[in-house]
């Protein structure tokens, strides 16, 4: 594995040669993809090739100077050209990354405990989470409008607790955070892309509707839900009951029709039940019909749960609509002219190309489900997802076979069409990549406005690729330049773990304001509480002893003081500090830690926070700034006195 483009000659039929030098982990994902059924539309019948050297020897870097296409070196004091956001998987974050620097800018708590920031602890935040500290983030898709990022809005889902939240671009801080009802597993997510309409969340895991207790020795009754949130308001609006398992989701440009891959249409509830069947489906949600179900009342509810379902399990309806495709489908892609939606194979080395403006003939009954489908090429052993450039060719991420696949899409129609082996191969070109890709994504390739600059291979496993730091290793997002006419692998990313996902987002769409701007619906609870305690937030200091007991201290900031250099509680008190920074400069944060309270919580410039605790044995102990905010800010700090 000396090379990164491997002749695309050979690459026409995947086969499935495992070539990667001591790859263990690639052979056994290989055996495992193998196992229990054949592949669809392979005709592979090999088994890994044996035997494999016995030392695994990394690819050289890429050489110096030889990149002829984009610059992905950018200098200190330079800034990126993009955006990019990033998902935190089990860490439960989001994250923004400046690409092509792939430097970590920032992390944003979502549905996690953050010590630097107090998420999770402040009471604003801790609301929000109703008492979870975990989540696991997926994929992260940002507000549309006209086909392109409105640059108001980034949002996330949390497949472990079914959650979606909603992070404002004008702070990069979470306003919102829903729970996804009736659903378990909740995994892919899009918005709408003509307008911020509905996002669009899919429910991976069937279970029991009502989940109380029945149906659990059933799963024929078991069902999935594809879900519509208004992105606006953050209000399920309505849900539709399906019988297969949801997995990714995307969107239309139209506003028409939202998707869902489905890989377990067998219904079933162990790995074998669920790779059992050789064809699984591509779904398709028929918008305005919903919509209309649901303004005529010809929905159900599921148990307590007041929202709108419309029950569409079984046959296809005017509400879904099932296209068949090669088992055990995972990624599903809208191309930026708004035409084809890619439905990776996973189990079958084939991306199915459905044309989306077919699907209202099929709607119609006109025409078969499957004849949407208009090429179906072989990309490589175990595709996952597709990104494009916006000129026509599509990058499939390979997990088993551990490349990026650059495919022509109009080359993949004709041959399809024709069949007569005599089209020119849609296959353009594999790149190796380091190791075993889950996720890709272009810049801007979720979007009308794909520019094929960049793009990412989010890979599972790191290997050799770094410093040895022990059992757990990093993820390893690759950066790669689809500018010329062949992928060039040029920068290793080490990312925590564990990203599933990140779309890459011009930075002229992206717009946050460096001061708090005080906007958030959070203020409106903070001025609440001031108003009943007549303080004004922003100028006073005052410690205010409730009548139901509780003691809120009211506190200013200005580097390098707090407003009050000690207060006085008793112990046992629930002691809540509402502490406001009249700084109003850029970049001055402070933040307020409590000795041996477990309180600690940031609060930026302009902005207000809050946290509550239990005051602790009589003494005293010292409050102070744990932000590096002036010359004196180890001097910046006060005395909490805590009386019996
Ligand atoms: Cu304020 Cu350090």
């Amino acid at each position: 594995m000396t090379e990164n483009t491997r002749d695309p000659e050979h690459e026409v039929t995947p086969k499935c040669t495992i070539d990667g030098p001591g790859d263990d982990r690639r052979v056994f994902l290989a055996k495992m993809a193998l196992m229990g059924g054949a592949l669809v539309g392979a005709s592979c019948t090999s088994q890994p090739k044996a035997p494999a050297p016995p030392a695994a020897s990394p690819p050289p870097p890429p050489t110096k100077g030889s990149h002829r296409g984009a610059q992905a070196h950018v200098s200190p004091g330079q800034l990126d050209d993009y955006y990019g956001f990033w998902s935190g998987g089990q860490s439960g974050e989001v994250r923004i990354l400046g690409v092509p620097s792939m430097r970590e800018i920032k992390r944003i708590p979502v549905f996690n405990r953050c010590s630097a920031t107090g998420w999770g602890a402040t009471d604003f935040s801790k609301k929000l989470l109703g008492g979870k500290m975990s989540g696991d983030t997926h994929h992260v898709h940002l507000s549309y409008n006209g086909g392109t990022y409105d640059g108001r809005y980034v949002f996330v889902n949390d497949k472990a607790s079914a959650r979606l939240a909603r992070i404002s671009c004008e702070t990069m801080e979470v306003d919102r955070i829903i729970d996804e009802p009736n659903s378990q597993g909740t995994h892919g997510i899009l918005p709408q892309r003509h307008k911020t309409g509905y996002v669009f969340c899919n429910a991976e895991f069937r279970t029991p509707q009502v989940n109380d207790g029945r149906d659990m020795t059933d799963p024929s009754k078991y069902g999935a839900m594809h879900t519509a949130v208004d992105g606006e308001t953050m209000e399920v609006k309505w849900q539709v009951l399906v019988e297969g398992n949801l997995d990714l989701c995307a969107t239309d440009y139209q506003g028409n029709y939202s998707f869902a891959t489905c890989y377990n249409s067998e219904g079933g509830v162990t790995l074998e039940q669920m790779m059992g069947a050789d064809q699984d489906h591509l779904y398709v949600f028929h918008i305005k019909n919903c919509e209309k179900a649901v303004a005529e009342g010809k929905t159900i509810k599921v148990g307590d749960s007041p929202y709108p379902v419309i029950d569409a399990r079984g046959p296809d309806s005017p509400y879904v609509l099932r296209v068949p495709v090669p088992k055990s489908p995972h990624g599903v892609n809208v191309s930026p002219d708004g035409k084809y939606a890619m439905c990776a194979g996973k189990l079958s080395p084939t991306v199915s190309v459905v044309q989306i403006d077919k699907l209202a003939a099929a709607f119609a009954g006109k025409i078969k489900p499957r004849a949407c489908v208009v090429a179906e090429p072989e990309v490589g052993l175990g595709p996952l997802h597709t990104a494009f450039d916006g000129k026509g060719n599509a990058y499939t991420s390979i997990f088993i076979d551990s490349v990026m696949t650059k495919w022509n899409i109009a080359k993949a129609i004709k041959a399809f069409k024709s069949k007569d082996g005599k089209t020119p191969n849609p296959i353009l070109q594999r790149l190796d990549v380091h190791y075993q890709v889950g996720h890709t994504n272009a810049s801007m390739s979720e979007t009308k406005d794909a520019d094929g600059r960049w793009l990412i291979a989010l890979c599972k496993f790191a290997k050799d690729r770094y410093l040895n730091v022990g059992p757990l290793h990093n993820e390893n997002d690759q950066l790669i330049d689809i500018s010329g006419d062949e992928m060039k692998l040029v920068h290793d990313g080490p990312t925590f773990p564990e990203p599933h996902d990140c779309v890459i987002v011009a930075k002229d769409l992206i717009h946050p304001n460096k001061i708090q701007p005080r906007t958030d619906p959070r203020f409106a609870i903070y001025e609440s509480w001031a108003k009943a305690d007549g303080v004004n937030l922003k100028k006073d200091n005052k410690v205010i002893r409730r009548p139901d007991g509780t003691v809120r201290i009211y506190m200013t900031s200005q580097a390098p003081n707090y407003g009050m250099r000690d207060f006085t509680v008793k112990t046992g008190d629930t002691v809540q500090i509402i502490l406001t920074n009249q700084d109003n400069v850029e970049d001055l944060s402070h933040g307020f830690c409590v000795s041996l309270h477990d309180v600690n919580f940031l609060v930026n410039s302009n902005d207000t926070n809050s946290m509550t605790f239990t005051a602790g044995s009589p003494g005293v102990y010292w409050y102070y700034c744990p932000w590096f905010c002036h010359a004196l800010h180890l001097e910046m700090r006060g005395r909490m006195i805590i009386t019996s």
